[in-house]
This record gives structure tokens, C-alpha cells and sequence, in this order.
């Protein structure tokens, strides 16, 4: 079991450089399955989430190796695949389920486990079957499986009812090697989407539309032959997370290796907030006033190009510390308030109201013991804890290593007290 001890730190100076998307690179590996070339996967981030990828990329047949200091990951799926998914690996993490479409695709048959609900709230998966049932397949749920089967998908027309990251993947994947034009309306937008596209075009897929509204694929009776090489976008969750770490600590940070474009809500917000930021030559500065607490906004989370669900808790964390009333509203997941309980505990002074928190800034929180109850509710507990008065103690920090690499030295290397400790 291991814990973060974090101490009240100086200002985060300096420069960070920002890692491989995990929510890019893990549909990316799943969707390596749909062929039998090759595929060199680069910028790869050293996350637990990529090593149960891994892991199920392995169970499921593929060969993989991977280097974790280059971040290079290579993956070629030639041998006889199986078409059933472990439960224990599934149920670790959500995004396993995104190996079903390119299964179904290229084997006519997938059984994977249903994915778990987790503190988001159900998140359930209606929305991918739908999209699949359009296609020609048979969908059973057995026994906390969906067992997929098709001959051979074909194209059709989706309209998703909600801007599924992960349906639109699932579907999208699915779709490259179906007979005839799928297209997909209301689907989601996000640069996964489209960092996701141009990888399957960059194996042989016919897809267009990607980052708007509607996606068109036409299907491709065989995909390209030969080694598929393809480096990731960089991550503007992480990205957003250390702009947030400037501003809590009144800090001037430069991030390298992040795409502005892709953080424009972000950007937009913290400079509500009377944090500067400049986009320059050698990447993103962020400035905040040494002396002024930023200022309370009010932030609603909404599917991109609207202020990011994965940045609300982070957000939040800086909210806690700023002048005057600010509300978050959370639109995306029915409940994605579990670190409001964890802040509280710090001193922060928080309301929920149904999807809205309502948060009174105060001038400092208070080192306490708390723990990381999701991957970017451990964030905001890492960011707040930099600025609290007194030592803070993170528990169960394993989440945080879902989706932050080595957060800690990251950190450290701005001049934060930060250090991870083993425990009983
Ligand atoms: C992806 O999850 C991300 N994960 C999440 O990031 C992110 O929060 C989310 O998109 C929204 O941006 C990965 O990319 C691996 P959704 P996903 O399907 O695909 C409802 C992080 O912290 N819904 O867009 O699971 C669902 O209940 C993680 O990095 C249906 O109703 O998100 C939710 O309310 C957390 N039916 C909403 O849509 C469905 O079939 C958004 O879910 C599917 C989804």
C-alpha cells in the first residue's frame, strides 16, 4: 500500500513536460486488435491503466512488448485471437470494453464482461449495443456478460442519444471493416475521437467527420499491410491538472509537448479566474499573481467543446481556495462529487445541490488524512494539499497511478513537497 505525504509547498515553478492522452492510447490499443499488422504505438504514458490493457491485450492473444522509458508500445494481434474477455481484468478497468467492437469486427463473436458501475455513477453501456444491434449483430447478456455476434457488420445509420466518448469509439472501430457506410450522428467530438480516427486511417479505415458531430465510415473490405506506427496525442487532462497546480500554489509553470486547441475551456476558465495564461513558442505558460487569490467562477461540465468532466474536480480544488462563491455543476455523470467529502475535510466549504456544489472560498485549507476516491478526485487532493496549511496524508493512491505518471516526481521537479511512502 503506498500513500503521497504532501507538505505545504512554494510556489511550482519551472518546466513540466506532459505525457501520451491515456484516454487516446487505450482506445487506440484496443482497436489494435481489429488487424493482424504490426503496430508501433508511440508517446505512451506509464500508467496502471495501460498496464491492464496490457494484460488483456496478452490474455486476448496479441503480441505485445513494450518499453516503458521511451513509451513505446508495440502490438500485433496475428495469432488466433480469443473472443472472450476475463472478468478480473474488465472489471479493473472500464475502458477494457472498448476491445468488443474491434472483436466483433474481426472475429464475428466477443464476450466481455459487463463493465461495473464505479463512483461516476452507472455508467452503463446501452449506447455502444445500440450502435451494434444497428450493425447486424446479436447481443445477449448473460450472466454479467454481453455476448456479441455478427457474420459480417453491416454500415448503418446511428444517432446516439447522448455524445458517447466511448460508444462513438466502440462503434467507430467497429465500423472500419463493416459492408457498406456507417454513419454516426451525435457523437462525440473529443481529440480522442479524432487521434483515434487517424490512427484507423492510418491503417487502411475510410473515416470522415471526426471532431464534429457526425462521423461517416465507409467500410473497407481489407485494411493496409505492413507496420502501423502512430504517436498519440498528448494529455489535456494531465495538462489541465498541473495548470491547476500553478494557480493553487500561485506558482509560473511552462508545460511542453500540449496542444492549446485542446484546452480551450480550461484556458478560458482559469483566466476567468485572473490566472495568465500565454500560449508561447516553447509551450503553455501559466502565471498566477503572487499576492491576489484567484477569483470564484461559476463552471458547468459539459461533452467537448464545453469544460471537461475530468477537470472538475481539480477545478474544484482551486475554487476551494478563491475569493468569494463559486458553483460547479457537474452535467456529464450523475455523481462525480465524491472528493467534495475529502476537501471538507481539509476545510473546505462546500454545499452540494443536486448536481451543483456551492463553494465559499477560504483563504487556506488544512493538511488532514484523506484519500483518493477516483483517479482525478486524488488529483484535486494532490493539488490542494500542496497549498494546505500542514502535512497531508493521500491514501489509496492507486487510482492517481491510473492516470498520472508519476505524478509525484513531476511534481517534485516544480518544487513541491510531495514524496510517495510506503505503508502497512
Ligand atoms: C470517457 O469515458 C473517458 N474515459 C472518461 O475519462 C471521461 O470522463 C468520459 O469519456 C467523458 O468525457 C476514457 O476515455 C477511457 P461516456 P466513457 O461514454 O467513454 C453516459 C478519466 O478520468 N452513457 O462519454 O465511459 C454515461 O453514463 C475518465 O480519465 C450512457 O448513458 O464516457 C455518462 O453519464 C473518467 N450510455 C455519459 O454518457 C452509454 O452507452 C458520458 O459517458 C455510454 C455512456
Amino acid at each position: 500500500m503506498e500513500k503521497f505525504l504532501v507538505e505545504n509547498s512554494p510556489p511550482l515553478q519551472g518546466v513540466v513536460r506532459i505525457s501520451g492522452s491515456k484516454n487516446s492510447v487505450l482506445p487506440i490499443l484496443a482497436a489494435s486488435l481489429l488487424m493482424e499488422n504490426p503496430c508501433v504505438i508511440k508517446e505512451v504514458p506509464d500508467l496502471r491503466d495501460v498496464d491492464i490493457m496490457d494484460q488483456l491485450l496478452r490474455y486476448m492473444g496479441a503480441h505485445v512488448s513494450r518499453d516503458k522509458e521511451s513509451g513505446i508500445f508495440s502490438v500485433q494481434s496475428d495469432s488466433f485471437l480469443l473472443q472472450e474477455a476475463p472478468y478480473e481484468l474488465v472489471s479493473q478497468m472500464r475502458a477494457s470494453f472498448l476491445i468488443i467492437g474491434p472483436l466483433l469486427a474481426r472475429t464475428g463473436r466477443a464476450k466481455v464482461p459487463l463493465p461495473g458501475g464505479c463512483n461516476l455513477g452507472a455508467r452503463p453501456i446501452d449506447l455502444h449495443l445500440k450502435g451494434f444491434q444497428a450493425m447486424g449483430a446479436n447481443i445477449d447478456i448473460d450472466h454479467g456478460y454481453v455476448i456479441a455476434k455478427a457474420d459480417k457488420l453491416q454500415g448503418c445509420n446511428i444517432y446516439l442519444d447522448f455524445p458517447s466518448v466511448g460508444a462513438t469509439e466502440n462503434i467507430m472501430t467497429a465500423a472500419v471493416t463493416a459492408v457498406g457506410q456507417t454513419v454516426i450522428e451525435n457523437c462525440a467530438v473529443e481529440p480522442e475521437i479524432v487521434d483515434l480516427a487517424n490512427f484507423l486511417n492510418r491503417c487502411g479505415g475510410d473515416i470522415k467527420g471526426a471532431g464534429t458531430d457526425t462521423i461517416k465510415i465507409n467500410g473497407v473490405a481489407r485494411l493496409k499491410s505492413g507496420e502501423i506506427s502512430h504517436a498519440v496525442i498528448p494529455d489535456r487532462i494531465e495538462a489541465g491538472t498541473f495548470m491547476v497546480g500553478a494557480a493553487v500554489t500561485k506558482g509560473n509553470i511552462v508545460l511542453e509537448n500540449v496542444l492549446a486547441d485542446h484546452l480551450r475551456p480550461v484556458i478560458a476558465k482559469l483566466k476567468e479566474a485572473k490566472i495568465t495564461v500565454e500560449e508561447r513558442e516553447d509551450g503553455l505558460h501559466v502565471v498566477a499573481d503572487k499576492e491576489e487569490r484567484p477569483a470564484g467562477i461559476d463552471v458547468k461540465t459539459l461533452p467537448y467543446p464545453g469544460f471537461p468532466t475530468d477537470m472538475q474536480a481539480q477545478f474544484m480544488a482551486l475554487l476551494t481556495q478563491a475569493k468569494g462563491t463559486s458553483v460547479v455543476t457537474e452535467t456529464v455523470f450523475e455523481s462525480r462529487f465524491t472528493h467534495v467529502g475529502e476537501l471538507k475535510r481539509m476545510g473546505a466549504d462546500i454545499k452540494i445541490e443536486s448536481r451543483s456544489a456551492v463553494i465559499e472560498g477560504v483563504d487556506h485549507l488544512m493538511g488532514a488524512q484523506v484519500k483518493a476516491t477516483d483517479l482525478r478526485a486524488g488529483a484535486a487532493l494532490v493539488l490542494s494539499a500542496l497549498k494546505a496549511q500542514g502535512q497531508t496524508e493521500i491514501g489509496e493512491i492507486e487510482h492517481i497511478d491510473r492516470g498520472y505518471e508519476r505524478i509525484e516526481e513531476k511534481l517534485q521537479k516544480l518544487g513541491a513537497n510531495i514524496k510517495r511512502i510506503q505503508c502497512a
